[in-house]
């Protein structure tokens, strides 16, 4: 187990190049090798999600789900982020405490761990729920990885401090790679608990490294090992990388949701920002027990497209994060136009569900724009399975918010969660979900 929090000296410089370039937008500004220039967008073609590989055109729902989504799903399996495994046959939940009355009797808090193993100190994913009282019961709810720990998310002190390995940052209070009692509520700005909860919906959430932590190992730790063949040492090409496990996590979480009679496992809307906004994509594509995937600039293998090569680039994105997708993506470095996908097809997984795409005025690195004509290009997919798609034919203005079967929203301001994006994701749940304001 030590390998799983031990960073050697090359992951801690790889986490430092990555923190400047997620933290850094003037850093990343002054890179050479960033266009950033609408003029010098290349010419593309996409891949058109309505037509089979064989070159039969999609006319009707049945073609879509028994042919060419199977085909689409299998295409970014195979080359973006990995072949996954399903549930292990071992897991088990443990519910490891609840109060009924959190938050000044707002909620109950429940802690629930998810063993993977029957082994009590094999790997495991701790899940916190916020369930709003004198709710009518079961209740929708935003389910959400955190980037540190569940403890983060709000000041409340009897949130358990998570023990797992964590990126450094003093801002967060993590201190040798580890979360200190300065770190709770630290994130609390991107987790308008109470204001969720006052809409009538649970809060569901988990930090992202118990599922694998997010630096390049060789995928010594996290879920991965767990899943070898005898005498496999890592994934192979087609195979999982880091992306694809926690993806795999927010499935597990959702095997959880479907036995707590508190929860409507029929209407959970999975959320997730940046790196953890194409998680929560990739995760509501594959399981279709998502009823809403909302994508909170996701940006480079998330919602952007590839193809357009503007900010964030696939060279980029494998160099930097090369633990992310699966080593096959990898051959498309400079060769966005050789992928068989592009991320509209990702969204397009997703139909007819309601899908929302939210992107940032100051979010340059993530392509705003591309994430608008991923959306747009994707709608073709939700018209025919009979949904309006995007009733935008335009990008819109800013803060000027679009809800339809897909939904789409550039706010001011930077790459972030900001209370606006998450007004705009209670809004569109409501109206999907059935719920009156
Ligand atoms: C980096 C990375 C992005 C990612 C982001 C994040 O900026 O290049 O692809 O979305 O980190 O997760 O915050």
């Amino acid at each position: 187990m030590s390998s799983r929090y031990t960073a050697n000296h090359l992951t801690r410089w790889i986490f430092a190049l990555g923190c400047v370039v997620w933290w850094g937008a003037p850093a990343v500004a002054q890179r050479t090798d960033v266009n950033y220039d609408e003029s010098k967008v290349p010419a593309y073609t996409l891949p058109d999600p309505l037509i089979c590989l064989d070159g039969q055109p999609v006319k009707d729902a049945e073609t879509w789900f028994a042919k060419r989504r199977p085909e689409i799903l299998s295409l970014f399996q195979t080359y973006v982020y990995g072949k996954a495994p399903g549930r292990p046959a071992e897991m088990r939940f443990e519910v490891t405490s609840v109060e009924p009355k959190a938050l000044e009797g707002k909620a109950i808090r429940k802690e629930v761990t998810i063993h993977f193993t029957q082994s009590a100190d094999g790997p495991a994913m701790h899940l916190l729920i916020y369930i709003p009282n004198g709710v009518a019961r079961p209740v929708p709810l935003f389910m959400g990885l955190n980037f540190y720990g569940n403890h983060s998310i709000h000041p409340d002190p009897g949130i358990t401090l998570s023990q797992a390995w964590m990126r450094p940052s003093p801002d967060y209070g993590i201190v040798d790679n580890r979360a200190t009692e300065a770190s709770r509520g630290t994130a609390s700005r991107r987790w308008p608990v109470e204001l969720i909860l006052s809409r009538g919906y649970a809060l569901a959430t988990c930090y992202y490294g118990d599922i694998d932590p997010d630096f390049h190992d060789g995928f010594k730790n996290g879920v991965h090992p767990l899943f070898y063949k005898p005498g496999q040492t890592q994934p192979a090409p087609d195979e999982w990388a880091t992306i694809g496990a926690w993806a795999w996590g927010l499935s597990r979480a959702m095997d959880y949701f479907e036995t707590d009679p508190d929860l409507d496992a029929k209407r959970v809307a999975v959320m997730g920002h940046s790196r953890l906004g194409k998680t929560a994509l990739w995760a509501g594509a594959q399981d279709e027990r998502f009823a809403i995937v909302i994508s909170n600039n996701s940006g480079c293998g998330g919602a952007a497209l590839s193809r357009r090569r503007f900010g964030e680039t696939l060279r980029h994105i494998n160099r930097g994060f090369p633990h992310w997708f699966c080593e096959n993506f990898k051959q498309f470095i400079d060769r966005e136009d050789e992928l068989p996908v592009d991320q509209h097809m990702l969204i397009a997984l997703i139909a007819p569900r309601p899908v929302y795409i939210a992107s940032a005025e100051e979010d340059l690195w993530a392509d705003p724009r591309g994430e608008f004509l991923a959306a747009k290009a994707a709608a073709p997919v939700y018209r025919l399975l009979g949904t309006e798609g995007l009733p935008a034919d335009e990008m819109p203005g800013l803060d000027q918010p679009v809800h339809g079967q897909i939904a789409y929203h550039i706010r001011r301001g930077k790459h972030d969660v900001t209370t606006y994006d998450w007004e705009q994701y209670l809004a569109f749940a409501d109206k999907h979900f059935g719920k009156s304001q």
